[in-house]
């Protein structure tokens, strides 16, 4: 570095004298050639009026008597050159004869001067001006020489003589002054070059340099005190990257030698992505959903990425970060086109990549009848229990089924030079694509996962194509469902509906002589490492709050929390109805209890949802109109998609959750409030009719169409005992690390991969036709 810094100063030394001097020397160049031509024009004014003056004493002294006049004419010539030979820097004036003899001559150049110098005897001989620069024994001079004419007759000449040395000591000083003014330039620029170069590059480079050891000898953990690398901003991402890679490859190891010491079986990512390299052959996974984990959105001349509010794709998307796999999803942002490669691909997260999302592209008939349609109009309802009349029109069925189509021919694209590629096929958006698969890659594996519930077999049995339906999940080698119960209806579905066997010992169906595994998966979050700082932070989430309703602007002692899609299957309007039974019962709340509803707008294309947006705020509307007053209000709704980032402090100001569906596969919701309360705090009212009520006894289940019910939760939440609250977050906080999205992922594809793949079909016909019976 002191290497480094010494050469910068002399290459900065040399650089900026080298273009001052080089300044300075067309500065004196220039004050010279001003000097001289100044002093030639002298010369010239001088010279000119002398000759006027010489010629006419000469034209007078012609006529009279030649041996006394001529002496007295030299009298008065002598008289002249003196009279003018005064003046400044002027060594002095000479008068010739034509022979070159001098006439007159002033005293002090009569010591130099003993010969006609050549600008004069060339003067005479032409009979014309001369100048020139010249030396007169060591002295520098300058020499104007005219010609003294009568008539037409050259009668000798006339020279002004000036010292020039005047001009040499004007340059040496210019010269001199150019120097110190260099000397200063090149001290002030090195100096202010050297404080940026501390300043800005050494000194940042240094702190980082600093917190890197610091990170790297584990003195701090990643994000605490980071330097500012504001000049060097592509490279400061880089090292951050590098750095949080580092830390979670530190924090990774810790954990498994903690598990290891501890004898638990924990999943992680790293354990997952070790796991899915032995059980695949290049630990590749391909995964189809509908929704996409990154929309593309043109915003004006930007790309804005939005991560939408699915409960999938929080689920998957640390799954397919731990695996470098293949994500196949609809293409539906507005700029998806724009970012994809030849082959409709990109890697994400667009920060820092690590899989591949392969886009699918829909036609808007196909986007209305598959998605919105068939998916949403007529699956969601139907296999939701929320007593919304599920609709069925041929032609949306129709969209269904080619839009299977077409992501089938993706997905041959994707594992095309795959042998015994695994396919993670998922939702109710893709019944049939399991058998499409296999029916021209019987070598693959394909899984499906069916992220909502399943009805019993009467509620399924208005579907028109329920034979249909069925027939395609059979195709998979293993469909998975949250809970236990879903697996029960949709075996007794299928044994009602195909001709098949059911294996009610394993939870199997036989048809065609394929074979299809079911299994319940209760799907997960990523909980994230114990952050010990804020463990046991008792005043952290009250001052978080605080400033959180400020942000509202409103005033509350006590908050609580909802976060969902506007969906007619969260009981958003039964959960308001609740809070303010609540309210009702017990006023000693009111002013004191402020509940927020983060709801994402969904599916607003369909008119029931639309419709819905405008009713739950109408609503809390109408609740807080109610009871308001000053600066407290009971409800605030924040109608729009929040990040996950954005509903962390929600999540963790809260003193409850509430999650209040008529019916949930699953319920992310519940569990993300949970990860986020490493505080070990909060109370979860949870709906009885989702599936994490399942797992999570220690919350305060209910069921949402009792209002007074929820009501009373409510009051429980709020005057549970500390111990109380700590104990149950603790115990549900346990459960959801132990069964995370990582072990979710990876019972999923270890029963997958366990699966026998069914034998090529000439064995098939052997066995039958029993050619291997001895
Ligand atoms: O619950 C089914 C599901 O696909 C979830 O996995 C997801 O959270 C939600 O629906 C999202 O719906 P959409 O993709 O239609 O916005």
């Amino acid at each position: 570095m002191r290497l480094l810094s010494l050469r910068l100063i002399v290459s900065l030394i040399v650089g900026v004298a080298l273009v001052s001097a080089g300044f300075s020397y067309y500065d004196v160049l220039g004050e010279k050639r001003a000097l001289r031509s100044d002093l030639e024009r002298r010369a010239e004014v001088l010279g000119e009026s002398l000759v006027g003056n010489v010629e006419r004493l000469l034209n007078v002294g012609s006529g009279k008597n030649k041996g006394k006049g001529e002496a007295r004419l030299g009298e008065e010539l002598q008289r002249l050159v003196q009279r003018f030979g005064t003046r400044e820097n002027l060594l002095g004036i000479v008068i010739f004869d034509r022979n070159g003899a001098i006439v007159a001559v002033t005293p002090e150049l009569a010591k130099t001067l003993t010969t006609s110098p050549p600008a004069v005897t060339q003067a005479i001989k032409q009979g014309r001006e001369e100048g020139a620069f010249a030396k007169l024994g060591n002295l520098p001079v300058h020499i104007l020489a005219l010609p003294l004419h009568r008539q037409d007759e050259v009668l000798g000449g006339l020279a002004v003589v000036h010292d020039v040395g005047y001009i040499r000591a004007r340059s040496l000083l210019v010269w001199r002054q150019a120097f110190f003014r260099v000397l200063a330039q090149v001290l002030l620029i090195v100096l202010i070059t050297l404080l940026i170069v501390r300043w800005s590059i050494t000194g940042p480079i240094a702190r980082a340099a600093q917190w890197m050891r610091a990170l790297r000898t584990g003195k701090i953990s990643f994000g605490q005190d980071v330097p500012d690398l504001a000049m060097f901003r592509p490279l400061a991402h880089e090292v951050a990257t590098m750095a949080e890679s580092l830390s979670h490859a530190r924090s990774a190891a810790e954990n498994e030698a903690r598990l290891r010491e501890a004898g638990e079986s924990m999943w992680t990512a790293d354990r997952l992505s070790v796991q899915l390299r032995t059980r695949l052959d290049d630990g590749h996974l391909f995964v189809v959903s509908n929704r996409e984990p990154y929309i593309h959105q043109r915003n004006g001349k930007a790309i804005d990425v939005v991560v939408p509010p699915s409960g999938l794709v929080t689920a998957l998307e640390p799954v397919l970060n731990a695996c470098d796999g293949t994500w196949v999803a609809h293409g539906s942002g507005s700029a998806d086109t724009e970012v994809v490669d030849a082959a409709d691909r990109l890697r994400v997260p667009p920060e820092d990549p690590r899989y591949s999302l392969r886009r699918v592209w829909l036609t808007k008939e196909e986007e209305e009848g598959y998605y919105y349609g068939f998916a949403n109009e007529g699956l969601w309802p139907l296999c939701h229990i929320a007593h919304a009349r599920p609709l069925f029109r041929a032609a949306d069925w129709q969209h269904y089924q080619d839009v299977n189509r077409k992501f089938m021919n993706a997905v041959l694209e994707e594992i095309a030079n795959v042998s015994k590629p695994v396919v993670l096929v998922q939702d109710y958006h893709f019944a049939l694509l399991p058998r499409l698969i296999k029916e021209k890659r019987p070598d693959a594996r394909v899984a499906i996962f069916w992220h909502i519930p399943w009805p019993n077999p009467e509620a399924f049995g208005i579907c028109p194509w329920q034979r249909q339906l069925v027939d395609g999940l059979l195709g998979a080698d293993l469909i998975g469902f949250h809970i236990q119960s879903h697996c029960n209806n949709f075996l007794e579905t299928v044994d009602r509906v195909v001709e098949s066997r059911v294996d009610w010992e394993h939870f199997s169906a036989l048809r065609q002589d394929h074979r299809t595994m079911v299994r319940p998966f209760p799907i997960s979050v990523a909980v994230t490492d114990e952050d010990a700082a804020e463990n046991n932070n008792h005043g952290f989430n009250y001052l978080e709050r605080t400033a959180l309703m400020r942000s509202l602007g409103v005033e509350a002692t006590f908050m609580g929390i909802g976060v969902d899609r506007v969906d007619y299957t969260k009981g958003i309007l039964e959960r308001l109805l609740a809070i303010e039974r609540f309210l009702e019962k017990y006023p000693s709340y009111q002013g004191k209890f402020t509940f927020v509803q983060i709801g994402a707008p969904s599916r607003t294309h369909i008119k029931r949802y639309h419709d819905l947006l405008a009713e739950v705020e109408a609503e809390a509307e109408r609740i807080n109109w109610r009871f308001q007053s000053g600066k407290w209000k009971p409800m605030v709704f924040l109608k729009r998609q929040h990040s996950h980032k954005e509903i962390e402090p929600y999540y963790r100001a809260a003193d409850l959750c509430l999650v209040t569906s008529l019916h949930d596969g699953m319920n992310l919701v519940a569990k993300e409030f949970l990860a986020a309360r490493r505080d070990e705090r909060g109370v979860l009212i949870l709906s009885q009719f989702t599936g994490a009520a399942r797992e999570l006894r220690d919350a305060l289940l209910v069921n949402p169409y009792d209002i007074d019910q929820t009501a009373e939760a409510i009051r429980a939440a709020l005057e549970m005992e500390p111990e109380d609250k700590e104990l149950r977050v603790r115990r549900m906080r346990k459960l959801i690390k132990e069964h995370n999205i990582y072990r979710w992922a990876g019972n999923l594809i270890t029963e997958l991969c366990e699966v026998r793949l069914d034998a090529p079909e000439d064995t098939q016909e052997k066995l039958r036709a029993n050619v291997f019976v001895a």
